[in-house]
């Protein structure tokens, strides 16, 4: 079967085709345009920005995803319906009802934070179960116990602060732009990571919850105190020292985790999943406790329909789709959810 994945929860706008034949996965294509550089110069997401800009890109998305062949091949549209933006999950939401609407094929309503737990099943469906899904995003940060496809237990959120958050704050505190994770795990790399000791906020909590507030108000306080460490030889430094806290945490925590639970596989999606350091840390965890390590190939991290259209696959496998007639009352719920949560 195909289905193609509609995605616009926060500033990507987005459409793929997945192909899924004997249970593999082929990503026919997947089509991402991002009004990051326009949001980069307020310094953040701008909603009302990212909503005009996303309905003035969905339909070229579409056109370039679709191509001219796949009107009739198509089996299901799966779309992002939360958490995320309201405006901004609007437009994808209207646009794959409409097209549902005039082509007559089922519409999957996806939870974003399923296609990130899904997304590194993009490269390899491997899967063994019970499984520990690390979300870690610009907005969420979240531990899931998974003993099956769909069967979900929540084990620990984040606090206040997500982790691709505490990235983007410090980022803007320093001066460094936006968004900070690419830029911060650029310049670590020339840096110290033992320069300065940042806390690790909650890492000996007997809990799976996090905290990353603190750790940004460390580095504020850290740079009021001392204005030198922004300078062009100390921030080096000083960003691979508040990478190595956040790593730090996200490791410790999914070691429990995976420990305690004596699971077969460890899931790793979200924007932060790109982060090379938490990418190699979480790799040699897993090497040494003997478990699968499945992180959201490099393409797959950021925000995309690829991986909306891969969990929109399992949610149509159970049955959780709706059938295009206006009339029901199942249509109407078709609507944005922001603050949707998959657990
Ligand atoms: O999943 P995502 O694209 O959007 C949300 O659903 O939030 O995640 C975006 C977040 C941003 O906070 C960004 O700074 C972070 O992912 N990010 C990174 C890296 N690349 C993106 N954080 C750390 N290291 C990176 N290399
Ligand atoms: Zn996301």
């Amino acid at each position: 079967m195909i289905i193609l994945g509609i995605e616009t929860s926060c500033d990507e706008t987005s459409a793929a085709l997945l192909e899924i034949k004997q249970g593999k996965f082929k990503l026919l294509a997947n089509v991402v345009s991002s009004s990051e550089e326009l949001q980069a110069k307020y310094g953040g997401i701008v909603p009302e920005v990212a909503a005009r800009e996303q309905m003035k890109c969905m339909i070229p998305v579409l056109q370039e995803t679709l191509g001219d062949n796949y009107k009739d091949s198509i089996d299901a549209i799966a779309v992002t319906v939360g958490p995320g933006l309201a405006t901004s999950l609007q437009v994808g939401i209207d646009t794959a009802k409409s097209i549902a609407y005039l082509w007559q094929k089922p519409i999957v309503p996806v939870n974003h934070l399923e296609g990130h737990l899904y997304s590194p099943l993009l490269e390899s469906n491997e899967i063994l179960f019970p499984a520990i899904g690390l979300i870690v995003s610009g907005g969420h940060t979240e531990l899931i116990l998974l003993n099956n496809f769909l069967d979900y237990k929540l084990l620990g959120r984040t606090r206040d602060d997500a982790a691709g958050e505490a990235f983007d704050k410090v980022a803007k505190l320093l001066g460094l732009g936006y968004p900070g994770g690419p830029i911060i795990s650029k310049l670590a790399n020339k840096g110290n990571n033992k320069a300065y000791n940042f806390p690790r906020g909650m890492i000996d909590s007997p809990d799976y919850d996090f905290s990353f507030s603190g750790i940004k108000t460390a580095v504020l306080y850290a740079v009021k105190d001392n204005p030198e460490l922004k300078s062009k030889e100390n921030l080096p430094g000083v960003v691979a020292s508040f990478q190595q806290a956040v790593v730090d945490v996200l490791v410790s925590k999914s070691k429990k985790a995976i420990q305690e639970y004596d699971v077969k596989t460890l899931l790793v999606g979200g924007g932060v999943a790109a982060n090379p350091l938490l990418r190699k840390e979480l790799e040699q965890t897993c090497k040494t406790l003997q478990t699968n390590c499945l992180i959201s190939p490099l393409d797959n991290t950021g925000d995309n329909a690829a991986m909306i259209a891969l969990a929109g696959y399992y949610r149509y496998q159970n049955k959780n789709f709706i059938k295009p007639d206006p009339q029901t009352k199942s249509w109407q719920t078709i609507t944005a959810q922001p603050n949707l949560r998959l657990v």
